[in-house]
């Protein structure tokens, strides 16, 4: 679903309050594909937990552009709740694969947790491209096989 504007506002102010994670370069970035791209929300009351944007690739591949949980609510299990849920949707539409790119500077600290936090839920590493050509930085490709019972 497209978030609608409010939605967008909540997602980014999340995003505004990661800034170890997202640079205004990514910010620009995340406000153009919230607006183009599929997002869902963790949603608790009237407030908003987290938010994972999807892409498909192809049509066996879909890509996670953005996963951010609330700052203080971290460590509390809304990430892994918002890969399940990913990982449900897309199996159910055929997606065999999903892909994530992370930083690939392994000596920045923040992103080791983001690291662990896709090793650990099955993301395996693919390749390291420095520099990757749309970001200027290194990005760390990661992969996650669907099971998939055809
Ligand atoms: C990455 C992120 C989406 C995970 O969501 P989350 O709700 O914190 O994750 P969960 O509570 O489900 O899982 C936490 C896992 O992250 C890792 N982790 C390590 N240190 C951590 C920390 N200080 N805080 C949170 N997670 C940490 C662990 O692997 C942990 O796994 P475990 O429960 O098996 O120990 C969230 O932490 C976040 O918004 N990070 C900043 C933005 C970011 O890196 N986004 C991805 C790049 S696009």
């Amino acid at each position: 679903m497209a978030v609608g504007e409010e939605g967008i506002e909540k997602c980014l102010k999340i995003a505004h309050g990661l800034p170890e994670w997202f640079n205004k370069a990514g910010l620009r970035v995340m406000e153009r594909e919230l607006r183009e791209e599929k997002t869902f929300l963790a949603v608790e009351g009237d407030g908003l937990l987290g938010f994972v944007t999807i892409k498909p690739l192809n049509e066996k591949a879909l890509e996670i552009l953005w996963i951010a949980v609330r700052r203080e609510l971290r460590g509390k299990g809304i990430g892994t709740k918002l890969l399940e849920f990913v990982e449900g949707w897309a199996k159910d539409r055929g997606f065999e694969l999903l892909v994530v790119k992370s930083s690939g500077d392994l000596t920045y600290k923040p992103y080791d947790e983001t690291r662990e936090f896709y090793e650990r839920r099955g993301f395996a590493r693919i390749a390291l491209i420095d520099p990757y050509p749309e970001w200027g930085e290194p990005a760390l490709i990661y992969v996650k096989a669907l099971n998939t019972t055809k």
